[in-house]
């Protein structure tokens, strides 16, 4: 499937839920709940349906996200329903790892191997002020059980802040030489935030590699052959048994390449993360609209997506909190 831009769209992020049970300043800032009714949520079977049709289309990796994808029940079977479906190649998991312990063994064995883990610091009571829970040890002892389990690539999501996290640099770089992980460090963007962001409070990456290199030596760059090769560059540390990752939307935005779309948990295609308009799909299916259906509509929706604020030399914002889109 491409879009109007010849952009090659195989990838579907599917947020599972607005719940989180963290609350992180800078996702949920007000730390203020204002939960969707569970009957407004798709239904396990409505995510089937819309990959089936997806796939149709030439979907290939699916992402469950959230919120907090593991508060969603039934997140095991979906994985399986998913992987049942003719085309689809990949399912793979956003978490906070507050729970990834608990269903670990059950997603591996499901077919889940990559995992993406978000961590934005390595000290406990920093990890309590930033999520306003004391889930740290719970958190780091997930990490290790899914490299133990074999679960590969295991990635670690940092949100750089000013202020916040940028002096622990130096500790997550060491993180990535002991443990085959892929540390990713990602620029702060205008979600869901629309009065807070400011350009001055993005740490950027070139940044932080300057200061990465100061510390550890030059960074060799590696070049993934992976089939679905994401926006991160990435580096090693020479000698390094896990990997560095810069994900710079806005110091290199990367919309000429996007390759993804987002389903939010009440049912509504978003086709850029930096725009607030949403296209229902949960309206449709439930009167009645079939598989084929469904394709045939989603394929007119998709070849409509927007080329991206950055790369419309427009600014980037978007009101909805982060919580309810999932990265
Ligand atoms: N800017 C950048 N990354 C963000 N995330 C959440 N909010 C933002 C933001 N405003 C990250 C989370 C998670 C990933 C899915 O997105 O920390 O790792």
């Amino acid at each position: 499937m491409r879009d109007r831009h010849g952009r090659k769209i195989e990838y579907l992020r599917v947020s599972l839920t607005d719940r989180c049970n963290l609350a992180c300043t800078y996702c949920n800032p007000d730390r203020n709940f204002s939960l969707l009714p569970h009957e407004e949520l798709l239904t396990l079977e409505e995510i089937g349906l819309v990959v089936r049709a997806f796939s149709r289309l030439g979907l290939k990796k699916v992402r469950l996200t959230g919120g907090e994808p593991l508060l969603r029940k039934g997140i095991v079977d979906l994985v399986a329903r998913l992987y049942a479906i003719e085309g689809i190649e990949e399912v793979c998991l956003t978490t906070n790892g507050v729970l990834l312990g608990d269903h670990a063994d059950a997603l591996f064995r499901a077919g889940v191997r990559h995992v993406n883990i978000s961590l934005d610091t390595l000290n406990p009571e920093r990890f309590k002020e930033v999520t306003g829970r004391d889930e740290f040890h719970r958190v780091i002892s997930a990490i290790h059980k899914v490299i133990d389990l074999g679960f590969s690539p295991v990635k670690v999501n940092t949100v750089l802040l000013k202020g916040v996290n940028a002096d622990e640099l130096h500790s997550f770089v060491e993180m990535t030489i002991t443990h085959p992980i892929e540390w990713r460090f990602i620029e702060f963007m205008p979600i869901g935030t629309h009065c807070r962001w400011t350009e001055g409070d993005v740490f950027t990456t070139d940044e932080a590699k300057e200061r990465i290199e100061a510390r550890f030596g030059p960074l060799e760059e590696v070049y993934p052959r992976g089939k679905w090769h994401g926006p991160a560059r990435l580096f090693r540390v020479k000698g390094a048994r896990g990997l560095i990752g810069f994900i710079s939307p806005i110091s290199h935005h990367f919309c000429d390449t996007c390759n993804r779309l987002r389903l939010t948990p009440e049912g509504r295609l978003r086709l850029c993360l930096f725009s607030d308009k949403e296209i229902d799909i949960k309206g449709p299916i439930r009167s009645g609209m079939d598989e084929a259906g469904l394709s045939s509509f989603l394929k007119e929706v998709v070849y409509n997506k927007p080329l991206g604020p950055m790369a419309e030399e427009r600014e980037p914002g978007c009101n909805r909190a982060m919580r309810a889109i999932g990265g």
